[in-house]
């Protein structure tokens, strides 16, 4: 028997509507900051993530990259940005900064399958184009706040807060830290040991203890960031706190997209176990050059969709409908074309499809249906239909032609 391949899974109805709800909420409080909705595709020449991360995992291990028919090599969108990224270059947007984009969507990657991390999943995320100051960062952080607090998630989350500062800063860091970690290669575990060449950054967030340890010495990001990149950080700070937005200083957050500078961040649950980002994201200045466009600065983040419905207190319930209950085929030839008037009107009617009356009674009770609307041979001739209100129990005879009036006033 077929089973979905490793890492997907069917969205059955519950879950669906739980999504969608996370992403209808985020949009809607998206657009209240003013960005607004794009939609790009799910695959691209392969090119355009490369440009964005040469020793990061999900570029160099994790993505899906075929040949297709006509040999290009494409990619399955492992993330939104660089795709973003690309349109607003495509497009030739780059003069009419600021740029402001939500968009929500399914993202392909290549992990390990666990407890909220899956290989096809979906993200919201916003994009804030043109904007270098950190007025940009704290409202992209402040729009992640408003979405997770009126989603209304299960237990605690913490914004964890960290700058990468600019390339000056970033190079300072980096030299000190391969310096002070040569010295203690071989303890390192052998992933550390291995980006000690490529990418010393990323050994911060190292899961093992053992790294982490070694750490605790290790200088200090903070003190190796320039003027300018210290400036900018010390603000996101003061708004953040302005804003009385709760966060936490975390050298650790790095992020595994090799973009970033200046800003980083992660909102993190702790109801997830070790898959806690529900929406994270920083500063990227200077990608849309490295991709080939203008010199822009960005910011923004993605979030989880799946992640975020898995921890929503009230899940959004299914809405409940009117079944019709037509016995015999007199009664259905009358039932169909009066739904279909129902149904045009705006009212959420179905069909009952077979059995006998307690059958059908019992299924509309299991479906949490409002009313039963019963025709029988003894209404069809009276041109009334018995309209049973499956909650209180009463039964009413209504005329067919009062039928619209009598249900919408049970629904409102
Ligand atoms: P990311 O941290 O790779 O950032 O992903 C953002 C969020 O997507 C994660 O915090 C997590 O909630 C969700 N996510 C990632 N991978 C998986 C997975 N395999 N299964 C389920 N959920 C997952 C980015 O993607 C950046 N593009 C964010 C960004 C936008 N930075 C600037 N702008």
């Amino acid at each position: 028997m077929f089973q979905p391949a490793r890492g997907t899974r069917d969205l059955l109805p519950d879950e669906c509507r739980s999504m969608r709800y996370v992403s209808d909420t985020s949009k809607k409080l998206a657009s209240l900051y003013g960005f607004e909705e794009v939609d790009t595709p799910i695959f691209e020449f392969a090119d355009v993530f490369r440009h964005m991360g040469e020793t990061s995992d999900v570029v160099t291990k994790e993505t899906y990259t075929f040949a297709d028919r006509g040999e290009q090599d494409l990619t399955l969108r492992p993330e939104g940005t660089a795709g973003v990224m690309r349109a607003v270059i495509s497009n030739g947007l780059t003069q009419q900064t600021p740029l402001k984009y939500f968009y929500s969507g399914p993202m392909f990657r290549y992990e390990r399958p666990q407890k909220g991390r899956y290989r096809q999943f979906h993200q919201i995320g916003v994009e804030l184009l043109g904007v270098a100051s950190p007025v940009a960062d704290v409202e992209v952080m402040a729009l992640g706040q408003q979405i997770i607090q009126s989603l209304d998630l299960q237990g605690d989350y913490t914004l964890e807060l960290n700058s990468l500062g600019d390339n000056e800063s970033r190079d300072s860091y980096r030299a000190a830290l391969i310096e002070y970690l040569h010295d203690f290669r071989s303890q390192l575990s052998e992933e550390s040991q291995m980006r000690l060449e490529k990418n010393p950054l990323r050994i911060l967030d190292s899961k093992s203890d053992s790294d982490q340890k070694l750490l605790l010495d290790a200088p200090v990001y903070r003190a190796h960031l320039n003027a300018a990149s210290e400036d900018h950080f010390s603000r996101v700070i003061e708004m953040l706190e302005g804003l009385k937005i709760p966060h936490r200083l975390n050298y650790r957050i790095v992020r595994g997209l090799d973009y970033y500078c200046h800003t980083a961040f992660e909102f993190v649950s702790d109801s997830l176990g070790a898959q806690g980002a529900i929406i994270a994201g920083g500063r990227y200045d200077g990608l849309v050059k490295r991709m080939g466009g203008s010199d822009l600065p960005g910011v923004g983040w993605a979030g989880g969709i799946d992640r975020l419905a898995l921890l929503l207190q009230n899940p959004p319930a299914g809405e409940s409908s009117h079944m019709f209950v037509p016995l015999g085929e007199a009664a259905e030839a009358k039932a169909v074309p009066l739904m279909q008037l129902l149904r045009n009107q705006g009212l959420r009617v179905e069909m009952g499809y077979s059995g006998n009356m307690s059958k059908r009674l019992k299924k509309a009770n299991q479906m949490q249906a409002k009313t039963a609307i019963i025709i029988g041979e003894d209404e069809l001739e009276q041109g009334k239909a018995m309209v049973r209100n499956l909650q209180s129990g009463d039964q009413t005879a209504i005329e067919f032609d009062n039928i619209a009036t009598f249900l919408k006033s049970i629904d409102a």
